[in-house]
């Protein structure tokens, strides 16, 4: 009995899955199932329906309902020097062939509330590039964009992301970075002058055009195979020769057509340069 049940909430998902597809033209079909049907069950707990199938017909009609689904249905954990070594690898060995450009484009995709972008605006001004970059950091989830854009963080992670940051080779104090309030961190808002942060969905979107770094970290782990190729052809079609590409440490360009044309900077970085050949 209660396979049968699971096996009817299992198709409820994706028939509403198909309808939100069509409606509102966000594609999770491609997602991996587990952490998904996670989230969905989270968010009907929370409801007033007693299924999906009894939620599908307002889902579908209501934009306001729908937009409360998906603001929990993308998991949007992120922090400042997230693997501090990526960072500092960042730092070694991609900045100084950044420096080669008179200006450089960098595209953080799936940037959640914005603290890879941020970081990587306090790397770069401290590696003497200020001026000469701009970040366009993206997301499919509207609500964390507008968290990005305030630049505000929990005061309580302060002692933590200093930690990341001097792991990651920080040259000043982290502190100089943020002013604190109450229980809040506002971080200097000429950090956001060089960040553009927009709406883009990995899934359905076409590409920025070229950029010197890609990073696209803890992004690919939610998708299934089909996908994760997907948003690999997108990704690689925007780094010419020499530039980079960084994923998460739990992702990989191995077994994906684009591995061979591209050479890891340093082992278990994933961080990516891609070959001139
Ligand atoms: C776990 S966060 C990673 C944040 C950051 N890159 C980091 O590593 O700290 C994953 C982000 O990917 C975003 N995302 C999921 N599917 C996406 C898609 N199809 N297009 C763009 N962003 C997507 C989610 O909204 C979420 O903010």
């Amino acid at each position: 009995m209660a396979k049968e049940r699971d096996d009817l909430t299992g198709i409820e998902i994706e028939l509403l899955l198909e309808g939100v597809a069509r409606v509102y033209g966000y594609d999770f079909t491609g997602y991996a199932e587990a952490s998904l049907r996670r989230r969905m069950l989270q968010w009907l707990a929370n409801s007033p329906f007693s299924s999906f199938a009894e939620a599908q017909s307002r889902l579908l009609r209501e934009p306001p309902l729908f937009e409360e689904l998906l603001r929990g249905l993308t998991v949007n954990v992120s922090e400042m020097f997230r693997d501090p070594w990526v960072f500092r690898a960042i730092r070694e060995l991609v900045v100084p062939h950044l420096k080669t450009y008179p200006f450089v484009k960098v595209w953080v995709a799936g940037c959640s509330t914005g603290e890879e972008a941020y970081s990587l605006a306090i790397l770069l001004r401290e590696e003497g590039l200020a001026g000469h970059y701009r970040i366009y950091a993206t997301d499919l989830n509207p609500y964390v964009l507008e968290k990005a854009k305030e630049g505000v963080l929990p005061l309580r992670e302060m002692r933590r992301y200093t930690g990341n940051y001097q792991k990651s080779g920080g040259r000043s104090s982290f502190s100089d970075y943020y002013t604190a309030g109450y229980d809040r961190a506002l971080l200097d808002p000429s950090l956001r002058e060089e960040i553009v942060f927009a709406s883009h969905n990995l899934g359905v979107d076409a590409a920025f055009g070229e950029m010197q770094l890609v990073l696209c970290r803890n992004v690919l782990i939610y998708f299934k195979q089909q996908l994760k190729g997907r948003v690999l052809t997108l990704l690689d079609s925007c780094v010419p020769p020499g530039g980079f590409l960084c994923l998460g440490t739990k992702e990989t360009l191995d077994g994906y057509p684009q591995g061979p044309h591209y050479q890891e900077v340093e082992p278990q970085t994933r961080i990516y340069r891609k070959r001139y050949d």
